[in-house]
């Protein structure tokens, strides 16, 4: 889908992976963020760089205020409270509202998460592969929660006739932070590392950058029934090999501390993304340079 002159809605704008994305699609479209706005700093940010900011709340159900013709809905917003109760009423029945909202838009994302995967060792799991309660160990409620979200933005892409993109991603990262971002906390406050003793945990990283340059094409696969695609990088990055090259860059230390009680490696085959026509621009190297100069100007070694 060309993404020019659209009115496009996103969820979770105020969060890691949302605020990217909206700033950038806003530059040539109509961009509304939906959220609480818990954090006024992010709104800020949002209504700087030219977007609108609707109020919804997804645990109430209170979504008036998102405008009723829009071309696309991008749906990022995530609640992680572990009540698998709320979890289930903020993300699955959630969904399930926002699309009945958005329901003649030209095509819904909705940002699901390779949680759902069963491990499958360091192989690279493809859409097809078995669904599994991948995160339990850390995020009690996410991988369940995911999996019936999913069902339900299934469900009403074929009630709503809505054409619907599932997109599983990754480990995103930039930026704006992610996951090596709270590696580097971990460091500098000399806590371990958790990697799963079935070495090295392997994932494939995604920066903000290129999951903006995925979403036109996304958007574009979006169908009835809907579609899932994996949404991750090219290369397979372990967290011991990025955790010495974030080492490299700020002369912290990190302590890597192999566990069975920490996530598996969830490598992806990521086939069906490249055949949208995705390319990846920038390399994990590349990408986490940019994020310790952005979020720790202070500690980038010459
Ligand atoms: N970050 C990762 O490592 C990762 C990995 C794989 C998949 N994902 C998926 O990627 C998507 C984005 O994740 P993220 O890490 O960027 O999320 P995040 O930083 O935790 O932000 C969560 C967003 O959800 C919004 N939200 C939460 N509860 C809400 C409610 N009741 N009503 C309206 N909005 C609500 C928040 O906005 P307000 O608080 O302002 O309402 C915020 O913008 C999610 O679907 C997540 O599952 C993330």
């Amino acid at each position: 889908m060309k993404l020019q002159g659209k009115r496009i809605v996103i969820t979770g704008a105020t969060g890691q992976v949302g605020l990217p994305v909206a700033k950038a699609l806003a530059q040539t479209n109509e961009v509304w963020a939906a959220a609480r706005f818990s954090n006024a700093a992010a709104r800020n940010e949002l209504e700087a760089a030219g977007v609108k900011c609707a109020v919804i709340d997804l645990a109430t159900g209170d979504l008036a205020a998102i405008p009723d013709d829009v071309d696309a809905c991008i749906h990022l917003a995530v609640s992680r409270s572990g009540d698998f109760d709320v979890d289930l009423t903020d993300n699955a029945e959630a969904t399930g509202l926002l699309m009945q909202r958005c329901q003649n838009a030209g095509a819904f994302l909705y940002c699901s998460s390779t949680a759902v995967y069963e491990p499958k060792d360091h192989d690279a799991i493809n859409e097809r592969d078995p669904l599994g309660d991948n995160h339990r160990v850390m995020f009690p409620t996410y991988s369940i929660v995911k999996i019936a979200t999913e069902a339900v933005a299934r469900t009403c892409a074929r009630l709503y006739n809505l054409p619907t993109v599932i997109t599983r991603l990754n480990v995103p990262y930039g930026d704006n932070g992610g996951w090596p971002y709270f590696h580097v906390l971990m460091m500098q406050g000399g806590m371990d590392i958790p990697v799963h003793t079935n070495g090295p945990s392997v994932y494939n990283p995604i920066h903000e950058q290129d999951i903006i340059g995925a979403i036109p094409s996304l958007l574009g696969a979006a169908s009835v029934p809907a579609t899932i695609v994996n949404l991750a990088g090219d290369e397979e990055v372990s967290i011991e090999d990025w955790c010495a090259y974030l080492g490299d860059l700020t002369g912290l230390q990190p302590k890597i501390a192999p566990t069975d009680n920490t996530l598996e490696s969830v490598a992806t085959d990521n086939t069906k993304l490249r055949e949208l026509g995705w390319k990846q621009t920038v390399t994990w190297r590349d990408g986490l340079r940019r994020m310790v100069e952005s979020k720790f100007p202070d500690l980038l070694q010459g």
